[in-house]
């Protein structure tokens, strides 16, 4: 049995008990971005309603009161994740953002010509294109992790990947395969070469509890939309020596000490890396998030995905057999809630506008991994992905949907 009553969180998110084309609605793309529940839309509402103010900035009570929130709501995520200190979180856009700042502030002060940086055959582009863009600028050599026929990393050359790399930069879990990659051995063989190690959890943290202490990376980007949060926020969390050390990223208001017409003194961490109005409202529905997946337990939340990514992959091979293909390991031991799946002769992107006209939101395509598609060889796959508030019914909605689009284009 579950150990979350999934009918009581699903009365926490509003918008899975409304409609859609007629139909319940069925989400499975929380991998995209997950569904906010209503702790989240009150904090925010109520920091609009009541103490919204600039930060950092005001002398005012309402203006004191929304920086005292937001700084909270940081030391919130930083705590969520196991950081040591409030000020090792700086608050970005999404994980995007947090992976460019590190390629553009970290890696352009430490890297030169020569230097390699090694990634994975299963990263999505944020985790690839600043590493390309930065190869093209610097003459950085990209190195890649490639992938076994299980759908995990083949690390048997790793040693020789990491030989002279500067940065090992791999993903906690694949947005694609679900694929939980092993980061003990990762970081201790990066760390046996002196390289540098970020961890993209933006999939994992939302659905596992971390300790970033633990994993001994020194930089980890996540986004706060994947797990309860707004979108428009993120975290990058690093090392407070390291952060120290790096210069600043962009240039303006907040992110200064002193400047005069010779130049700028930078402020402390994590305001360094703050340049600008931040997202006030976002950051405090952040925290609430945070709170929200703690008063749920992360332990239960694996738990019970475990147990329904297992229940949904069996129903996919006792329904489908060998006509669908699941892209990713069957061992949920390994493997987080995303099933990206093929039915043979049918295009992804048909299956999941046929899943659509029943109220199943899944998503298709590339998924932002192309070098991952060419490996698996194929264009696209449609994606099914699970969080908290769905159960064995969503998965049945799921199949009797995909019966349907199947029955539909064997006409
Ligand atoms: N990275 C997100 C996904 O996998 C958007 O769908």
């Amino acid at each position: 049995m579950s150990p979350l009553d999934v009918e009581r969180i699903k009365a926490d998110f509003p918008i899975l008990n409304t409609k859609s084309r007629g139909n319940r609605l069925v989400f499975l793309d929380s991998a995209a971005s997950s569904q906010k529940p209503l702790a989240v839309l009150d904090a925010m509402d109520h920091a609009y309603r009541h103490h919204y103010a600039n930060v950092h900035r005001g002398v005012y009570e309402i203006a004191e009161r929304a920086t005292a929130e937001f700084e909270k709501a940081r030391a919130k995520v930083a705590k969520f994740i196991g950081a040591s200190e409030a000020r090792e979180l700086i608050f970005v856009r999404n994980a995007t953002e947090a992976i460019n700042l590190v390629a553009y502030s970290w890696a352009r002060a430490n890297l030169h010509a020569g230097d390699a940086v090694v990634i994975s055959h299963m990263e999505h582009h944020a985790n690839v294109v600043p590493w390309q863009m930065l190869a093209a600028e610097r003459g950085i050599e990209l190195r890649w992790i490639p992938m076994n026929a299980d759908f995990t990393l083949d690390l048997t050359r790793l040693d020789i990947l990491l030989d002279g790399a500067k940065l090992l930069s791999v993903t906690a879990m694949s947005n694609v395969l679900g694929t939980i990659n092993p980061l003990a051995p990762l970081i201790a063989a990066a760390r046996a070469h002196d390289a540098f190690v970020l961890i993209d959890a933006c999939q994992y943290i939302p659905h596992v509890a971390t300790n970033v202490r633990d994993w001994g990376a020194d930089f980890v980007a996540f986004s706060a939309h994947k797990m309860c949060g707004p979108s428009g926020i993120g975290a990058l969390w690093a090392k407070a020596e390291i952060l120290e050390a790096m210069p600043p990223f962009l240039g303006g208001g907040e992110m200064i000490r002193d400047v005069r017409l010779e130049g700028f003194t930078t402020n402390d961490i994590p305001w360094k890396f703050e340049a600008g109005t931040p997202a006030i409202v976002e950051a405090i529905g952040f925290g609430a998030a945070v709170d929200y997946l703690d008063s749920l337990g992360m332990d239960a939340i694996r738990d019970h995905e475990m147990r329904l990514t297992r229940y949904a992959l069996d129903a996919l091979h006792d329904e489908f057999a060998d006509r669908l293909t699941v892209y990713g390991p069957r061992d949920v031991s390994i493997r987080g809630g995303a099933i990206s799946f093929l039915f043979d002769g049918i295009h992804a992107h048909d299956i999941s506008q046929v899943l659509d006209e029943d109220g199943v939101c899944v998503r298709a395509g590339h998924h932002c991994a192309k070098p991952l598609m060419r490996q698996l060889g194929v264009p696209a796959t449609s994606r099914a992905s699970f969080y908290m508030y769905n159960d064995e019914i969503d998965v049945d909605c799921l199949v009797a949907a995909l019966i349907k689009a199947e029955k539909f284009f064997a006409i």
